[in-house]
């Protein structure tokens, strides 16, 4: 199993080119079931999950192609099979999105109830509760969700999220551009993820209206066309990357990153003392002497702080001036980074939902353990600012989301490299 060693004490600077975003990459592949035409992906991120999904995609009797450079062809012509096994969506959370695309195209689908990083219990009924609202009946036996479409297929439908879950309400727009009608989609997530796959839902022919706002309207097409598409950039690598300079410091560019998209973060680092700019490239990110001052955030439902970038903050929080409170109200698991980042140094108190950060001088490196995507990164984080070699085990997590890490981060300077076993 690979590691990830770091000799830490070396400043950042130069620049990092942003890759398309993991978390919109998934469900806009998961869009190409929805056309018998190709549909191309460009600035795809090449990650284990995404080529996990495209395994996925393949049983189904997709045609997954990778390249030239950053693009990905996915070609639905028929679809091969509606079954959707275990062993092929336990590992990941968002390849249970293609139940709505399969019931709305076929009529009917079998998949599998969906695993993913554990930092929750995570469960699926928003996403089933949708897809009842267009008119779908749905069974759970043994461990499986069985869809079936009304004769004549899906109908447009109002479908009312008690919660903004990211995950149903793009599980809903998928399926509801192949609806008969009108859905309209209330208390949706505003994540920018979600305006990326409404534009390419739009481009391949469904009228979608209102994303980016808690009001979306589709009008869903009897057949959807096929599409070339930009996938928008990874806000959280876009964070990660900003938030790696706050911490180990020096000066840094943040290539295509949309500075529109992390606001909330870009205020409580300038709240932290560290320098944050957009620029004409993306956005800029600075940090020379000024010490970090300890800043209180709490994780809230785009435009608010985001999740997935807590575990990031807490690890620039630990090297603050003062004691910053860290709120977790998105997932009820997501601190497994706090034990971690204690073991090398750092002073953690966790309180249910809440961890109290009290700044030390200096992190000391010490070997330990991915436990999660983003609690892996904090790690990272957390060894290019510690003093001496910091050893991240179990990388693997690391590589679901992140591309090329150890290379864009040692060409700004970073003491960073893989061994494998
Ligand atoms: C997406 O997960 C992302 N994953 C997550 O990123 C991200 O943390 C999350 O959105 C919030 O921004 C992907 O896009 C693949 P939710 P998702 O549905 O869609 C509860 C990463 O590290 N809920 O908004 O699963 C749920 O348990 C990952 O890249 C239900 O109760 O998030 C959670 O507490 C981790 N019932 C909350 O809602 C449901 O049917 C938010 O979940 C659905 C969700």
């Amino acid at each position: 199993m690979d590691r990830i060693v770091i000799q830490g004490g070396a400043k950042l600077n130069g620049s990092i080119s942003i890759s398309g975003a993991k978390n919109s990459a998934l469900k806009l592949m998961a869009a190409a079931l929805l056309t018998d035409e190709p549909v191309v992906l460009t600035r795809m991120p090449r990650l284990a999950d995404s080529r996990f999904m495209g395994h996925l995609l393949a049983r189904l009797g997709v045609s997954v192609e990778e390249g030239p450079g950053p693009e990905m062809t996915l070609h639905a012509g028929r679809i091969a099979d509606t079954y959707a096994p275990y062993d092929l969506v336990r590992k990941m959370r968002a390849t249970f999105n293609v139940l709505g695309p399969l019931v709305a195209r076929e009529g009917r689908a079998k998949v599998s109830l969906p695993g993913g990083c554990a930092i929750g219990a995570r469960p699926v009924d928003l996403h089933l509760k949708a897809l009842e609202a267009l008119g779908a009946q749905i069974e759970l036996s043994e461990g499986y969700v069985e869809a079936t479409a009304p004769k004549g297929g899906l109908v447009g439908g109002e479908i009312e999220l008690p919660f903004a879950s990211v995950g149903a309400t793009e599980h809903a727009m998928l399926a509801a551009s192949l609806a008969r009608g009108e859905s309209v989609i209330d208390n949706a997530a505003r994540e920018p993820e979600i305006g990326d796959l409404a534009d390419c839902l739009a481009a391949m022919g469904a009228e979608v209206e209102g994303a980016g706002t808690s009001t979306i309207r589709i009008q869903g097409r009897e057949r959807l066309s096929g599409v070339r598409h930009q996938v928008v950039a990874d806000r959280i690598e876009t964070a990660t990357y900003a938030l790696a300079v706050a911490a180990a410091g020096g000066d840094v560019e943040l290539e295509g990153g949309r500075w529109e998209h992390n606001k909330v973060l870009w205020r409580a680092m300038s709240d932290a003392g560290v320098t944050v700019e957009p620029s004409d490239a993306g956005v800029r990110v600075a940090r020379n002497g000024s010490q970090i001052v300890g800043t209180d955030i709490e994780t809230q439902p785009f435009p608010g702080f985001p999740t997935d970038a807590q575990a990031q903050f807490m690890a620039v929080m630990t090297m603050a001036e003062g004691t910053s409170v860290i709120r977790e109200t998105i997932f009820e698991n997501r601190f497994m980074h706090a034990p971690e980042l204690t073991r090398l140094g750092a002073d953690i108190a966790v309180h249910g939902n809440e961890a109290i950060v009290r700044g030390v001088k200096s992190l000391k490196g010490a070997p330990v353990m991915a436990t999660d995507l983003r609690a892996s990164v904090s790690l990272v984080i957390a060894g290019l600012a510690a003093e001496g070699e910091t050893v991240v085990n179990r990388v693997y997590h690391l590589d679901r989301g992140f591309e090329r890490l150890e290379e864009k981060l040692s060409k700004c300077g970073a003491q960073i490299r893989r061994e494998s076993e």
